[in-house]
């Protein structure tokens, strides 16, 4: 059967792992989708930089038009960051009719409306499992697995770098600088590492899952957020011997009136709590239903591989759609979308 082609917008620590995957587990993914999966251009700032895989340098390109104006490309993956020009090209693919796979929080927390309207109008698909928790299949799991249930309350360590300098300081005595050093080099931390440490990442994940979690319009500016730039060794330190872990913790509840709040703020937590546990890059997210009760969701939050098999998964759903002639997207019909500023009665 024919290959499905992909175009690639990004060649850093995620768009590594993205390559590493498709070669590694192509007899896998073929099984899973009957066809062979090939790479066919990938987009890069600079030609010559030293890359964390082999690649043909015939197929790098720095002109994105290569990419998302290929008419021999089916899905385009993006994982290259930035928000106002990459939603522009991800908007341009669409209207190529370019399935769309994307790790971008920034993007989907500001513009997911935008880019899921525009995508199910010209039949295209649009996944962003990896935009949440990195390798933990949180989104899915709201908008399938717990779909019928009412959800009251999602909580959860979502940004990895933070999590992993509030382990390093409190386990090992590190200072915060060195901590995020290590952090940027592991690849956890964004391009700009203040909105990791600053809560604005984690606010970002926050609006996407409380969006598919409550069936609500959420936007950034209602998440009170404070990050972690104020705490500081001793903090730690006392809390730890009073028997609290600190963690930077993202909170939306949804209460009886259909109100919502969300916050990110760092906070102190017993040590017997199971949130407690979850240290270094792990994230892990709690989810309250109606009906199921408790359910947590534990994994890698950040890093090259495991954010990589997020984004071949709903590359696999992609081609699975495609198969079927359907479209889906990890969305919830406008329709059925509440306003959190103007809760319906
Ligand atoms: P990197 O900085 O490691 O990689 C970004 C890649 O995109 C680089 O290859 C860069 O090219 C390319 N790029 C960036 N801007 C442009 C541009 N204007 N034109 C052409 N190419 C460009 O980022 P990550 O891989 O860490 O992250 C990518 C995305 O995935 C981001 O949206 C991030 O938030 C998200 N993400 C990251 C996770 C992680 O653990 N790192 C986890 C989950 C999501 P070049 O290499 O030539 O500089
Ligand atoms: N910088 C992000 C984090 C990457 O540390 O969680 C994963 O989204």
């Amino acid at each position: 059967m024919k290959p499905i082609s992909i175009g690639l917008l990004g060649l850093g620590t995620v768009g590594s792992g993205v390559i590493k995957i498709i070669e590694n587990h192509q007899d896998k993914l073929i099984h899973q989708v009957g066809c062979p999966i090939k790479v066919k251009k990938v987009l890069v700032k600079e030609l010559g930089k030293a890359r964390a895989v082999a690649i043909d340098p015939a197929i790098l390109t720095t002109n994105v038009e290569d990419v998302i104006n290929n008419p021999d490309i089916d899905v385009i993956i993006e994982v290259m960051g930035g928000v106002e020009q990459t939603r522009e090209h991800l908007l341009q693919a669409i209207r190529n009719k370019k399935h769309i796979v994307t790790a971008n929080k920034d993007l989907m927390a500001v513009h997911g409306g935008e880019l899921l309207t525009a995508a199910s109008e010209n039949g295209c698909d649009l996944f962003y499992e990896a935009s949440v928790a990195g390798g933990i299949p949180i989104i899915r799991s709201l908008v399938d697995g717990l779909s019928s249930d009412r959800i009251k309350k999602l909580m959860g360590i979502v940004n990895g770098t933070t999590n992993f300098i509030l382990t390093k300081m409190t386990e090992e005595g590190l200072a915060y600088e060195d901590v995020l050093r290590e952090a940027q080099e592991l690849g956890y931390a964004e391009a700009n590492p203040a909105s990791d440490v600053e809560g604005l990442d984690a606010a970002r994940k926050m609006v996407i899952l409380a969006t598919l979690g409550f069936s609500m319009k959420v936007d950034l500016a209602d998440v009170k957020t404070t990050g972690i730039t104020m705490v500081n060794e001793e903090d730690l330190h006392y809390a730890k011997q009073l028997g609290y872990t600190m963690k930077l913790l993202g909170i939306a509840h949804r209460d009886g009136d259909d109100k919502v709040e969300v916050s990110v703020q760092p906070t102190l937590l017993p040590k017997a709590h199971p949130l407690a546990s979850v240290s270094n890059e792990y994230n892990a997210v709690y989810v309250y239903g109606e009906a199921v009760g408790e359910t947590m969701f534990y994994g890698p939050g950040a890093g090259s591989l495991p954010t990589a098999t997020s984004i071949v998964s709903d590359l696999v759903a992609v081609v699975k759609n495609m198969r079927l002639g359907i479209n889906g997207s990890y969305a919830v019909a406008p329709q059925h979308q509440k306003s959190l500023k103007a809760p319906e009665e």
